[in-house]
Parts: structure tokens; C-alpha cells; sequence
């Protein structure tokens, strides 16, 4: 997300020694960082522009992608593809390109990354293990029947894109945000706070985490780097029949602390 400084030395040190780098990077300053340090950069971004041609949509912008990633592979260059986040997270050619790979028996591997979701969890202080955590993306959400747990926390990725069908437009609008709001109020009161967030990617920068009834939504600006993220909206609630039934089950005999027992073994070697 802010690339110099969240790029693992490993993915680094694999976009410095490839023969050749594609990138889909939209940020201006990674895409120039991303440049300088790579022996050969190939900038796939104008392939969005495919969602322009009658009768193509996105799906045919990440086939082109990959296919392009694959015939370099195919030549027998060592080559890197760079996404910004994590790669692999709401990004799908970056697995395609690797079972792809794979398929033809070249070796691929994905290097993690640090995700929009791992810097909301630093900035906005949320510890998904607190109340467990829902994430998915908007229209996912919208179109399929899905079990929300109001109880946990739920992120939706690509709210600028919420409800958009046609898979050609990157935009959404205030009525399909509503209908968006209309089925998320089956869960959470109309009243209930959620937070736009986006992280700041280069240090001038200011992180959005800005907070407002869900009711209030279809208002709100929405960009591509937006994340809504809904918080718990009630409070954890015991599942008796399985407590009990814990309870009743008889002690089991201690086992030696495994977390002391690595201890002494590391202060023994
Ligand atoms: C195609 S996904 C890419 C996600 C990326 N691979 C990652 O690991 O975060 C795009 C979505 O990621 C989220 N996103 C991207 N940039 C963001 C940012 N700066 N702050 C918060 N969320 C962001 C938004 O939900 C956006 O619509």
C-alpha cells in the first residue's frame, strides 16, 4: 500500500533480479518506484481499456493480462508480476497467472504482501480476533444470499463498485449504495456506525477513516481504494447447549505447558 516502505526485502530483491516486471500498479509514485528499480518494467494498466470494446468486459481485461504475463514466461525470462496490497488478495490474475504457470510446469510463486486489510487493522485498532471478521466484496455481498454474523466484524472491499453489473464501468451510484444500505439493514439498525476507510499510500497523505451511519451511505464519496468496514453490531451471545456441554465433559490429565517447553528447550540448546 505505501510501497517503498511495505515492500518485503523478498519481493524487492525478486522485482530488482527479474528479467522483466509487469506491473498493475495505479499509483503514479509506486508505478515510478517500481520502474527504477526493475530491469524491465512493462506497465499492463492500459488493458482496463478493453472494458471499453463492445462486448468485453473485465474478465477479458484479466485474461489479456495473464496471457501477456505467460508469454514472457514462456520465453524462458524470469519474470515478476507486481500488484499493489497483498497480491493474491481481490486480485485475480495474479493466481490465474500462477496455476496457469504451473500448469505448463514452470515454477510460480506468490510472495504475500501487506494488504488493505492488514493496515486498517493497524490504523483503525481493530483486532479481528476479537469479535471474528466477515470480508468479502460489495457486490458479492449483494447479489448472493450471504449469512452476515452482525455480531463479528464485516469488511467490504470494492464499494465503489457496489452493484455494478456489467463488469465494464469502475463506478457505482447513490441508488445502488442504497439498495446496498437497504440489504445490509437486515443485519445492523440504519443507525449503526461504519467507517470508510482508505490508507494513506505515500507519506503526504492523510488515512480516511471516516465514520457515519449506515443510512447515510448512499451520500458518501467512493473511490477505488475505498474499504467499507462495518463493526459489530451487537455483543457476542453464549451458545449454551454447547457450553454445557463443555462443562460436563470430564477433566482431561495436564499435559506438560508446550510454550515453557519450547522455552527450556531453546535456553538448553
Ligand atoms: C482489487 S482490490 C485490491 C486489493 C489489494 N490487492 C490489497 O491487498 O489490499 C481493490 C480494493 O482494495 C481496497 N483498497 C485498495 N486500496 C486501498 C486503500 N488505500 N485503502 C483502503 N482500501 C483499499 C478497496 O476496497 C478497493 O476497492
Amino acid at each position: 500500500m505505501r510501497l517503498a516502505g511495505q515492500l518485503t526485502p523478498l519481493a524487492r530483491s525478486y522485482i530488482e533480479n527479474s528479467d522483466v516486471v509487469f506491473g498493475v500498479v495505479s499509483n503514479g509514485f509506486a508505478r515510478k518506484f517500481l520502474q527504477e528499480i526493475s530491469k524491465d518494467y512493462v506497465c499492463l494498466l492500459s488493458y482496463y481499456g478493453d472494458c471499453d470494446v463492445e462486448g468485453k468486459n473485465r474478465h477479458d481485461t484479466y485474461r489479456r493480462m495473464t496471457d501477456t504475463i505467460l508469454s514472457a514466461v514462456r520465453t524462458g525470462k524470469m519474470v515478476c508480476a507486481a500488484f499493489y496490497g497483498h497480491p493474491g488478495v481481490f486480485a485475480c490474475v495474479s493466481h490465474l497467472a500462477i496455476a496457469d504457470a504451473r500448469a505448463e510446469n514452470f515454477i510460480a510463486e506468490m510472495l504475500p504482501g501487506i494488504s488493505a486489510e492488514d493496515c486498517l487493522i493497524a490504523d483503525l485498532g481493530i483486532d479481528p480476533g476479537r469479535t471474528g471478521m466477515q470480508s468479502m466484496e460489495a457486490t458479492q455481498f449483494m447479489v448472493y444470499e450471504r449469512r452476515i454474523d452482525p455480531t463479528s466484524l464485516l469488511v467490504l472491499w470494492q464499494p465503489f463498485l457496489a452493484g455494478e453489473l456489467t463488469l465494464k464501468r469502475f463506478d457505482t451510484t447513490a441508488t445502488r449504495v442504497q439498495i446496498l444500505v437497504e440489504k445490509l439493514a437486515r443485519d445492523y439498525p440504519l443507525d449503526h456506525e461504519v467507517i470508510l476507510y482508505e490508507a494513506a499510500t505515500n507519506p503526504l497523505e492523510k488515512t480516511r477513516m471516516d465514520k457515519m451511519f449506515l443510512r447515510d451511505l448512499p451520500a458518501a464519496a467512493l473511490s477505488g481504494a475505498t474499504t467499507l468496514v462495518i463493526p459489530a453490531a451487537f455483543p457476542l451471545k453464549w451458545d449454551q447447549a454447547i457450553l454445557d456441554r463443555l462443562n460436563a465433559l470430564p477433566a482431561a490429565p495436564k499435559v506438560p505447558n508446550p510454550i515453557i517447553q519450547s522455552l527450556e528447550r531453546n535456553e538448553m540448546a
